[in-house]
């Protein structure tokens, strides 16, 4: 078999992208690169059961606990270190990384976010909020988008993104879960595959 990325999955809820990434990876979809972990800075993510239930392995780091974020990061990273991680891919991770993280994985992690950027994006807007938002702005179509993770939340350059139709009927609640089965499930592997390819080739 030709190498292939090690990606870290980070996570801290009910892990729908997570899940669509491990189905990827058995489909062939994704085929340049293999999950090697899934880290998570809640203990009770669901996203963990579906870790185990893929045979993957799990760690799980609580900023709380670690006493700053500083030592929540170096935390990580020895983590990553010690697996060899290559790649690293946010799937709901709901914490802020601080610049010198994202400094030291430069083009190495990848984020989904529930909106076209730039529209509805950066400090606030996650979860619910960014399709709340959508709706009160009257948009016709939102979507979902891959990026790089730079310093700026949301900032970073962008991989994919897939539109998806706004309609009158619409809560936010059935917003976002069209926007996650239409967009963010095909997209995050996609670009997952696509940044493997790249890492491979020594193009990033
Ligand atoms: C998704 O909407 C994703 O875009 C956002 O957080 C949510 C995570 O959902 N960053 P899940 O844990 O993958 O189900």
């Amino acid at each position: 078999m030709e190498r292939q990325v090690k990606i870290a999955v980070m996570v801290s809820g009910g892990g729908t992208n997570l899940q669509a990434l491990i189905d990827a990876e058995k489909s062939g979809i994704i085929k340049s690169g293999k999950i090697a972990l899934v880290l998570s800075n809640n203990r009770n993510a669901y996203a963990l059961e579906r870790a185990k239930n893929a045979d993957i392995e799990t760690a799980v780091v609580i900023k709380k606990e670690c006493g700053s974020q500083e030592a929540f990061e170096d935390a990580i990273k020895d983590i990553f270190e010690k697996k060899n991680i290559d790649l690293i891919v946010l799937a709901g991770f709901m914490s802020i990384l601080s610049q010198d993280f994202t400094k030291t994985y430069e083009n190495r992690i990848i984020n989904v976010h529930p909106s076209l950027i730039p529209s509805f994006c950066g400090k606030g807007y996650y979860g619910l909020k960014v399709h709340e938002e959508a709706l009160k702005k009257g948009v016709k179509v939102t979507g979902a988008t891959v990026h790089f993770v730079n310093e700026i939340p949301d900032g970073g350059k962008i991989i994919m993104q897939k539109a998806v139709k706004v309609l009158d009927k619409d809560t936010p609640e059935t917003l976002q879960k069209r926007v996650m089965k239409i967009a963010e499930w095909k997209i995050l592997p996609a670009s997952t595959e696509l940044v493997s390819q790249k890492i491979l080739k020594g193009e990033i």
